[in-house]
């Protein structure tokens, strides 16, 4: 990693006073005072005014997506989910699990590959609750049709069970093992109903806080993260 970007991401500095740091002479690499700003730190031991410095640790954020926003880093068509965040935060950071752009509710962000890799493992099994509305009222076989799988169109194996809770006969809990693509509206697609609008409400143990407005976002926490 540069040096100027260690620095930001060790202390919180912006990118412009970490510079002018470096340019003061405030920054020693190894005891010695460095002011090229892509310098490349691997392990060696960075000290700004004489206080050392931790390397940065991996990021890991949850978001409430908003209706309208892509989750991806780059899109033609609509706003990505990144431009909600602080942009000195962005560099390197990958949504965890996509959600659809008029889908809105719980989105994880990191940079770490692994953890995040382990969030969509299907051996990790990471149960995602969605609360579904829902265009025709709930059928009463649908219960036990999702839990014992249903095919989806183009796939060759069935869901895996899934469980329903009803709230109001177009309101429904649906808790997913999976992450197929369109997972949710294809369910109901394949026992002829329709999904209105889709919201998710949980990961594994993580939950979106209450007092998130859509586009506002906050850390884990250690406990959440180690959940995974
Ligand atoms: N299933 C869907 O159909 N869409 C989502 O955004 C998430 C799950």
């Amino acid at each position: 990693m540069r040096l100027d970007r260690f620095l930001c991401e060790s202390t919180g500095l912006t990118r412009s006073v970490a510079k002018k740091a470096l340019h003061r002479g405030d920054v020693t690499v190894d005891g010695i005072v460095v002011k090229k700003s892509d310098l490349q730190i691997n392990d060696q031991e960075v000290r700004l005014e004489g206080r050392l410095l931790s390397a940065p640790s991996a990021r890991y954020l949850l978001l409430h997506k908003p209706a309208g926003y892509i989750s991806a880093t780059q899109d033609e068509n609509y706003p990505c989910v990144l431009r909600l965040l602080p942009p000195e935060l962005c560099r390197g950071l990958q949504c965890a699990g996509r959600l659809d752009v008029d889908t809105t509710g719980l989105l994880l962000l990191t940079d770490d590959g692994q953890w995040s890799h382990r969030l969509r493992s299907p051996k990790k099994a990471c149960n995602k609750v969605y609360q579904v509305d829902l265009s025709e009222p709930l059928a009463s076989d649908v219960s036990q049709r999702f839990a014992e799988g249903v095919m989806l169109h183009g796939e060759d194996k069935a869901t895996l069970p899934a469980t329903l809770e009803t709230i109001t006969p177009t309101r429904v809990l649906l808790t997913i093992q999976e992450g197929k693509y369109h997972q949710v509206k294809r369910m109901f697609a394949a026992v002829g109903n329709h999904v209105e609008s889709l919201h998710r409400l949980q990961i594994g143990d993580i939950r979106l806080d209450d007092n998130l407005e859509p586009g506002q976002w906050r850390h884990l926490t250690e406990e959440e993260i180690a959940s995974i």
